[in-house]
């Protein structure tokens, strides 16, 4: 468990931060499966991030309105024997205060009586609305009561704005102790692949593989896959979410995983390493490997300071174009191909995206017209591919493609840490060069 002084300093620098208004941010719920049946616990990213606390049904509230040694208020499930025989343990009241930090707590079942206590003298309140379905009606309602009792009291929250652009700008940039985890995410997630390539034949099924994957980071202590893991031999590598993993393994074919772990304090991997089922390329596959994977290098060492998001994007979409030119697979010029979407059909994803306690990690990618810059301590993940199959038209102008490509879909996705002079690459264990890949 991480050291609650981490979670301290973050709560010390968002309090900071919140200008006078009061921030509202709701634990995660259990979420049914089917019948009485529910999945696994996930906690809500924000909530995890600022509280370190994992259980679900819980409220913080971060209150820069009262004094110092009442800003940090927990709501959590009290203490219930007769229930948690049944579910499992609860922190309890008393102990979210000694084992969390909390400066005050209460259960959950006094959110309302006590919100509206605890809203007083806030200038405004940071509240994400649409997200929380139990717990944003009791906000609507104390809220309402207030604006309700204004012209006798004088004063209430008059905005309602979301906690989003502050914290996820806090959390897009990872501390020193993020990046230790982020590693870790990473250094499982990785070794992960090379046993999955290690295991691969012909003859297996996706599912076999995606056992000895997931087995791997339960083995090492994480939570579990950090997303469903995407086995996908042949054509279906061309279905960019193909969660089926129910094909078997054909000589001949390529194999694409895409697979990361969550660890226990939900810091994520996310890697893909495509390769061939018998251990020899065919000549056309080899082809689009290497394109892909030279799209992929470059763009990773355009992950620099100063760099952003869509400089890293065009950087590998440039080299894809130029290779599939080169290949016959497009005609006109690179500029022209961009410019007109006519590489579409064959590459119809972005290159990469923030990676944290989120897959898709939070954090703006562009304010306004300026796309934020990389700085230190951003993680993104680099990950361009190419998918060739009939499922999309090839668009006017461009040459039908020829029966010997089909079928082919490879996309290489390395999680890359922003550093100040060169990137560094997470992931790197996971081998990627051609003769790695062949035997
Ligand atoms: N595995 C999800 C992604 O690569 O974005
Ligand atoms: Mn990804
Ligand atoms: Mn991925």
């Amino acid at each position: 468990m991480t050291n609650l002084n981490v979670f301290l300093q973050r709560r010390a620098r968002f309090l900071a931060q919140l200008d006078g208004k009061a921030a509202i941010i709701p634990a995660a719920n259990m979420v049914p499966h089917h019948a009485d049946c529910q999945y696994p616990f996930r906690q809500d990213s924000d909530f995890w991030y600022l509280t370190g606390f994992d259980e679900p049904e819980a409220v913080a509230l971060f209150l820069p309105n009262r004094s110092q040694g009442e800003q940090f208020v927990l709501f959590v499930l009290p203490k219930e024997s007769g229930i948690e025989v049944w579910n499992g343990f609860r922190c309890g009241v008393e102990d979210a205060v000694n084992n969390y930090g909390a400066d005050v707590a209460h259960s959950i079942d006094e959110f309302s009586e006590r919100l509206t206590d605890y809203l007083k003298g806030a200038d405004g309140i940071a509240f994400r609305v649409g997200k929380h379905p139990k717990i944003e009606p009791l906000v609507m309602q104390v809220w309402a009561e207030q604006l309700e009792h204004l012209p006798r009291t004088g004063s209430a929250a008059m905005t309602l704005a979301p906690p989003c652009p502050l914290l996820h700008q806090l959390r897009l940039r990872k501390e020193p102790l993020e990046i230790e985890r982020m590693r870790e995410a990473a250094r499982i997630s990785a070794e992960a692949h090379e046993l999955a390539r290690s295991k691969v034949r012909p003859g297996m099924t996706e599912r076999q593989i995606q056992a000895v994957i997931e087995q791997h980071f339960l083995e090492q202590g994480a939570r579990g896959p950090a997303y469903g893991s995407i086995v996908a031999g042949g054509d279906n590598a061309c279905i960019l979410h193909y969660t089926e993993n129910s094909s078997p393994l054909r000589d001949g074919e390529l194999l694409l995983i895409d697979a990361g772990c969550s660890l226990m304090d939900y810091y994520n991997g996310d890697i893909t390493r495509t390769f061939p089922i018998n251990g020899r390329f065919t000549s056309e596959q080899k082809a689009i490997y290497e394109v892909v994977l030279e799209a992929q290098i470059a763009a990773i060492d355009s992950v620099v300071l100063g760099q952003n998001a869509d400089g890293v994007h065009m950087t590998a979409l440039r080299i894809l174009v130029r290779g599939l030119l080169e290949l016959g697979l497009l005609k006109g010029t690179i500029d022209s191909i961009i410019e007109n979407d006519s590489y579409r059909h064959l590459y119809m994803h972005r290159t990469g995206h923030w990676l944290g306690l989120d897959v898709h990690d939070v954090g703006a990618y562009r304010l306004g017209d300026y796309n934020v810059e990389l700085e230190q301590g951003m993680v993104l993940t680099v990950e361009p591919g190419l998918y060739i199959s009939d499922r999309l038209p090839v668009p006017e102008g461009q040459p039908e493609i020829h029966n010997r490509w089909k079928g082919i879909g490879i996309r290489i996705e390395d999680d890359v840490l922003v550093d100040k002079y060169k990137p560094e690459v997470l992931s790197q264990k996971a081998l990627k060069q051609v003769d790695a890949l062949e035997y």
